[in-house]
């Protein structure tokens, strides 16, 4: 939900604290900070994006060979100048920065102004400062030993890094529930809240535990403790992505290179797991939990947003072809209502970024109770990935823009292919179909670039309903999730209010909400409920609505009644979200961008939600 990124060694802190933050950026950019020692400490922080931080600076003094940075999403004070981090304690000796919520910092609070601590801002942050302060002094303790005490206080999720002005040559970091990669370099140590930061610099990286501390010192020690003084060995890892994925590649935004990128990682999923020549498909991942997969009494879905889209994909996909009820459960929702789980119950844990802090929140809430854990997810060594029992990785590569597009195919991409792999194991699906499947599967990526291809005729629709105030999506069956999707892109980056829902759902109230202002975005390449969408369209025609209609290539008669149309190439009906989605997302981007909005980068937003 924030950027971290910190460096110790022997270069200049400033630049790559700068450039790190710029990576991080869509992970929160409400304001943004720097604190730098060079036998003084000097701490620069501004509202708004680091660019604006940037300026600020200018040509003040950035001397330093030890720093730390943040760009923050906010969770207690209002995104400005004061509450932005890092945040310095009482007595001006400590500097922290925070990624996540310190959920009992009311009482800390309380209880450190009785002992003569100030506060100058809201933010939950400068309580842990002050606590450490607090511990250092009183037991007169070393740094990370302080740091350590402290958060056996805490209560709730942190990311955090530590400096202390009197001991220039340390770093000090904690991470519980947020994320943090430690990057071991020949010039010294970095610190950031994922890899892309760090992988300029050096390939090898430490991700560090829960309830895990870290200290790096100059002189190239690196220790890890837990938070109850146990002693971990530091297990360096390889950076497996290039600089070149998480640049823009010529493109104006991330979210368009990333639109564009689709073809290339559903090969990029599909390859070594898929071979339609020889028809099989490989997922070591299923195998290794296969008996539990096949004899489950249920499957449950959990994830949230774009995530839990592609979960309702899998619900039909499992359900239609493996034959195993599945339930499909907002992470937010399912990790409060007690709900039932046994130890016959398979739980696939859906994420981009394997940060998501309700989807966490809920594996854990499910292991507890037995159940085995399947992840489906992008970053590699994240946290979510790291408590599963199993899964697979979707291979998309870093995704920056905020807005998913490309994890959401790779999650449908693999969640196809699991459910194929077990329809086939369990025999619910005949053998010649399970080919069909994975040859047209195979041809999926050819059939998404003919889509973008069309990206002149979409930007044109965008023209004609851009300053729209609402929009309807509609879908059925496998499309009904992909009609859910596309609300979700055009809302989250355009600022129009969007609704997907079942089209059957039409008579039963939102077609009260018809008249030639409002746009209503049919997917309508379904096979099995075609005459039943061109009733729905015609239902939105007779009201004044305008319709513009995701259709098959050649498909002539809603070309006749609907005011746009979009041709897609026809696939199979269970792989039509990977190609009808596509529209969607041009669609929503170029709307985003005539409006003015920041596609990468929406108001209110973040790539990665790891706070409650
Ligand atoms: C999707 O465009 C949004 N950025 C958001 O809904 C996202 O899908 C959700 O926060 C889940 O994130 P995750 O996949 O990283 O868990
Ligand atoms: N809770 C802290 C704040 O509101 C940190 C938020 C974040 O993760 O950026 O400043």
């Amino acid at each position: 939900m924030c950027g971290i990124v910190a460096y110790l060694g022997k270069k200049q802190a400033y630049p790559i604290l700068l450039k790190g933050l710029k990576r991080l950026e869509y992970r929160g950019y409400d304001s943004a900070g720097v604190a730098l020692i060079d036998e003084t400490l000097t701490v620069y922080k501004k509202k708004g994006k680091v660019q604006d931080l940037e300026t600020f600076i200018g040509e003040r003094s950035t001397a330093g060979s030890i720093g730390i940075g943040h760009t923050r999403w906010a969770t207690h004070g209002k995104p400005d100048d004061i509450n932005a981090h890092p945040h310095i304690s009482s007595n001006g000796r400590l500097v922290l920065v925070h990624n996540g919520i310190i959920e009992n910092y009311g009482l800390l609070k309380e209880a450190l102004k009785k002992t003569g601590h100030s506060f100058e801002t809201q933010t939950d942050t400068e309580v842990l400062v002050n606590l450490i302060e607090e511990i250092q002094k009183t037991d007169n303790l070393a740094l990370e030993e302080a740091v350590r005490v402290a958060l056996t206080k805490v209560r709730g999720a942190y990311a955090i890094v530590v400096m202390d002005k009197n001991d220039p040559d340390k770093l000090v970091a904690a991470r519980k529930s947020s994320p943090l990669v430690v990057g071991v370099g020949d010039d010294g140590f970095y610190l950031a809240s994922d890899g892309t930061p760090i992988v300029e610099h050096t390939r090898k990286v430490v991700y560090l535990k829960d309830e895990e501390i870290v200290t790096l010192t100059r002189s190239g020690e690196m220790d890890i403790k837990t938070i109850s003084n146990e002693i971990q060995h530091p297990f360096i890892q390889e950076l497996e992505f290039e600089i070149e994925t998480i640049e823009k590649g010529g493109y104006d935004y991330f979210m368009l290179k990333e639109i564009n990128e689709q073809p290339a990682t559903i090969r990029e999923c599909l390859r070594g797991r898929l071979n339609a020549d020889e028809g099989w498909i490989k997922l070591s991942g299923v195998d290794n939990l296969v008996n539990k997969l096949l004899n489950a009494d249920r499957f449950i879905i959990v994830g949230c947003g774009t995530s839990w889209h592609a979960g309702l994909i899998a619900e039909y996909l499992f359900e239609d072809f493996v034959r195993i009820p599945v339930e499909v459960e907002y992470a937010s929702e399912f990790r409060y209502r007690n709900p039932i789980i046994s130890e016959r119950d398979i739980v696939f844990a859906i994420s981009q970024s394997g940060e998501t802090a309700d989807t966490l929140a809920a594996l854990e809430l499910a292991k507890e109770k037995g159940a085995s854990i399947y992840g489906v997810v992008n970053v590699v060594g994240s946290s979510i990935a790291r408590i599963t029992d199993e899964g697979s990785y979707i291979h998309a590569g870093p995704e920056i823009g905020v807005a998913s597009t490309k994890a959401f195919t790779g999650q449908v991409t693999l969640l196809t292919m699991i459910a194929l792999t077990l329809a086939n194991k369990k025999g619910t699906i005949s053998n010649a179909y399970y080919r069909q499947l994975i040859t047209e599967l195979e041809q999926i990526p050819n059939k998404v670039q003919q889509v973008l291809e069309k990206n002149a005729q979409i930007e044109f629709i965008a023209k004609e309903i851009m300053d729209a105030p609402n929009a309807l999506y509609l879908g059925r069956g496998y499309n009904f999730p992909v009609a859910l999707e596309g609300a979700l892109k055009l809302k989250e980056i355009s600022y129009i209010h969007a609704e997907g829902y079942p089209a059957a759902e039409m008579k039963h109230g939102p077609i009260a909400l018809i008249d030639e202002n409002m746009p209503v975005i049919v997917m309508a390449t379904n096979r099995s409920a075609y005459e039943k969408i061109i009733s729905n369209i015609q239902e939105v025609k007779a009201r004044g609505g305008r319709v513009i209609a995701i259709i098959s290539e050649g498909d002539k008669e809603i070309k006749e009644i609907a005011d746009y149309t979009i041709e897609i190439p026809e696939t199979e009906e269970p792989l039509t979200p990977l190609i009808s989605v596509i529209p969607l997302q041009l669609l929503s981007y170029h709307i985003a961008l005539m409006r003015g909005c920041n596609v990468d980068q929406p108001r209110n937003l973040a790539k990665s939600v790891t706070v409650e």
